[in-house]
Order: structure tokens, then sequence, then C-alpha cells
């Protein structure tokens, strides 16, 4: 698969087969993500891997709880109460791994860093016939103390950039996208 067929036809899996993710294969998705820019070239990541399904679990739970008891709830999020509220529904959607994109010292473009690993890592994946998807909801409880601890997240840093990752059930179909809107383009 070359770059711009992953680039098309990457898409936020939720749906998942019972089957692990190999230590090997979750190897060669880091070695893609490190590969990714980083401001300069400071290569702030770090990784957190968690492939247990109770700790998932555990973590979905408290997302749950985080979100739905947040005063701040954005609009889009407050669209997803009832999912949220429903007991059976899983924050990883049974996805076998979590990556955990998180930076060792949080600065003005450790985040960008950090996501733009994740790309690179998500790319890589569906190249390999797995699936992925990113987790915002995950955010809240990554960055708890208690789960900071757990993930050796230093103090200085931060979880930025959960990606689920998994061997796909089903594959949605491609949500639409806009045309590029260019704002400028000066000549
Ligand atoms: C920063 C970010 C956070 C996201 N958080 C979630 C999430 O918490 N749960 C979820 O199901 N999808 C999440 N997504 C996936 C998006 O909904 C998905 O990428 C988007 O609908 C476009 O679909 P596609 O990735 O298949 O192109 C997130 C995506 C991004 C980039």
């Amino acid at each position: 698969m070359d770059v711009l067929e992953a680039i098309q036809t990457r898409r936020a899996v939720r749906d998942y087969l019972d089957r692990p993710v190999g230590a090997s294969t979750v190897n060669s998705l880091l070695q893609a993500a490190v590969q990714a820019p980083s401001a300069m070239n400071r290569q702030p990541w770090r990784f957190a891997v968690i492939q247990d399904a109770a700790r998932l679990k555990r973590y979905s739970d408290r997302a749950k709880e985080l979100l739905l008891a947040d005063p701040k709830l954005d609009q889009k999020t407050r669209v997803y109460r009832d999912l949220l509220s429903a007991k059976e529904f899983n924050i990883f959607y049974n996805a076998s791994t979590l990556v955990a994109v998180c930076v060792e010292e949080r600065g003005p473009f450790s985040d960008a860093d950090a996501w733009l690993a994740a790309e690179n890592l998500m790319l890589t994946a569906c190249d390999a016939g797995l699936g992925t998807c990113c987790i915002g909801f995950a955010l809240g409880v990554l960055n708890m103390p208690e789960v900071r601890e757990e993930l050796r997240i230093p103090a200085s840093g931060a979880a930025i950039a959960p990606i689920i990752v998994g061997y796909p059930k089903a594959i949605p179909p491609a949500p639409p996208r806009e045309d590029p809107r260019v704002l400028a383009w000066l000549t």
C-alpha cells in the first residue's frame, strides 16, 4: 500500500475482532510513529501501551463519568450524552490495544509533534491491515493524577493522542470530506 492509498483508506474503526495485536506489530507501529517530524527534532513523544482489557474497561468507565460530570461539556459532546450514559458503551470500542501518545515535556509544539507521530502510527497500522481510532474521550482519564502515575507520565508531560488499535471487524464507509477551502493563494 502506498502512502496515498493509506491516507485514503484509513478510517476511524469502531468495531474490532477479539484478537490481540502482537508485541512485534505494536513495536513496528511505534517505530513508524517516531519517524514523524518534530519541532527542533526534539522528539518529545513517549508511548504508553495498554493491552489489559480490564484496565481499559476501568479507564473507559471513569472517562464516561468524567465526561458526563463536566459542566464545560461542549455542545458536540452533549450530543453523545446517551451514548456515554449507556453501561455497555466502551469508549475504546473493546479494541485490544490502546497506544497513548504522550509527551515528556509540554511545550508550544509538543502536542503537534505527538499528533504527527499518531498519524504516522495510524497510517502504518492501516497498511498492516489494522484499524485505529483517535479517542479524544480518553484524554481526561489518561491525565488524571493516579492514571498518569500508572502510565509513568512525568509531571512535566501529558497524554496527548490516545489511539486504539486492533483487527477490524468492520470498516465504516468514508465520511464525506469537503473540498479544500483555500483562504488565500497569493502569487
Ligand atoms: C482529535 C480527535 C479526537 C477524536 N475522538 C474520538 C472519540 O473520542 N471517539 C470516537 O469514536 N472517535 C473519535 N475521533 C474520530 C473521528 O470521529 C473521525 O476521525 C472522524 O469522524 C472522521 O472519520 P475518519 O477518521 O474515518 O475519516 C477523534 C478524531 C480526532 C482527530
